[in-house]
This record gives C-alpha cells, structure tokens and sequence, in this order.
C-alpha cells in the first residue's frame, strides 16, 4: 500500500477528503503521517479523529519560503515515516530544491482554480475579481515554483450570476474534495510518464511505428 504523508497550514479538509477516501477503499494508500506548519491547524485535530500520526514543525519565519533547516526536518520526517508521496493540502509554504530532488515528481498539490490562471493566494477572490466565467480547481505535480507544475486532473466550476468570491470558493472547494483523491489514484493505479510538462496516462502512451508502446 502506497504511504502517503500530508502537509497542511490550514483547515484540513482536503486532508479529511484523502483520509476519508482512503478508510473507505476509494483510495489505495495508508496516511502515515500529517505534518503542519502551524500549531493551531485545523489540519491536526482530523488527523486525531482518523487515528493519522501528525506532528507540528514550526519554521523559523511565519511565512513563505521554508528555511533550510526546517525543510531538512520536514524531510526527515517524511522519510522517518516512510512515506512514497506527498500530498500538500493548504500548505502555505514554498518547498525548496532538498525536498523536491528527495520526492521527485512524487508530491502533489491541489491549487483552487484552473492553472495557470490565478496562481498564489486566494486564487478563488482573484478569478472572481478578474470576472472570469469559469474557474475551477487542478491537482497538479510541484516543482520549484508557486502552482506551477504538470497538471494531473483539473475541474471547471462556472462562475454564476450573483456569485461572491465566498460563494464561488465554496463551491470549488466541493469539487476539490473530489478532484483530490480521483488524481491521487489514478496516479497510484494507471501507468504515466512526463513529456516535458505533460502527463501521459497509460491508454495514451504514444506508440512507435512498430505500434509498441
Ligand atoms: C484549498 O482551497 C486548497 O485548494 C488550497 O488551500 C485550501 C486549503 O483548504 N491549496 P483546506 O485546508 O484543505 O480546507
């Protein structure tokens, strides 16, 4: 079984979205550890009521980019647990290179539009205020910049009349809920490969002249 650790700041409830999928079989993987950021995250007392191992590391700086050391224990905690993937859910931290290498194209994030629209915060107030028609959500691979790697899955989620950038957020978020765990497994179940910023699922490889795969 796939082992999964999650980083989240905030609220957690993309985490519960990957917990609860996970105890009811729609997602083959075991949770082994949530890591915060933030003493006060939501994030913690989910991982307490699904039985998750969690643990805080908090950073030198409240905010931003993390700290050479604390990413060394972010990874350290990671790897001490065992995990095979990471899963970011609301952490509102940038991950360096150390990481990265050590998880390569083995972490994943969920961003609350259609990328590459709106990247970085409240993406839900910046589609709503630009007056896009159609926003949305995509869970994507990371890399060292902010929001911006391949794109696994993403959903649209219109725009409608009367909307609030409130409103439009919370219905992203179901979707999100939804779109995390879908990504997650068909990464853990289809074979795929990168072409440059693509993925390519196994039904889509592209064949040589031979017809092979
Ligand atoms: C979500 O909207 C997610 O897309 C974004 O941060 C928010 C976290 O919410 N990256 P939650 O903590 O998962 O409830």
């Amino acid at each position: 079984m796939t082992r999964i650790a999650v980083l989240a700041s905030g609220r957690g409830s993309n985490f519960e979205a990957l917990a609860a999928a996970a105890r009811e079989g729609r997602l083959p993987v075991r949770l082994v550890l949530l890591l915060s950021d933030r003493q006060d995250a939501g994030a913690l007392a989910i991982a307490a009521r699904f039985g998750i191992p969690s643990a805080v590391i908090a950073p030198v700086k409240p905010r931003g980019r993390l700290d050479a050391r604390s990413e060394e224990r972010f990874l350290a905690a990671c790897q001490g647990a065992g995990a095979d993937w990471i899963c970011l859910a609301g952490f509102m931290r940038i991950l360096g290179p150390g990481f990265l290498a050590a998880y390569r194209d083995r972490v994943l994030n969920i961003h609350p539009s259609l990328l590459p629209a709106f990247p970085g915060l409240d993406a839900q107030g910046q589609a709503w205020a630009y007056g896009v028609r159609v926003s949305g959500c995509s869970v994507h691979l990371v890399d060292e910049g902010i929001d911006s790697g391949p794109i696994v899955l993403q959903c649209a989620v219109p725009v409608l009349a009367g909307d609030s950038a409130a409103a439009l957020a919370a219905r992203i978020l179901v979707e999100e809920h939804r779109l995390y765990p879908a990504a997650l497994a068909r990464l853990l179940k289809e074979p795929w490969r990168r072409e440059g910023r693509r993925l390519v699922f196994g039904s889509d490889f592209t064949t040589d002249a031979e017809g092979k795969a």
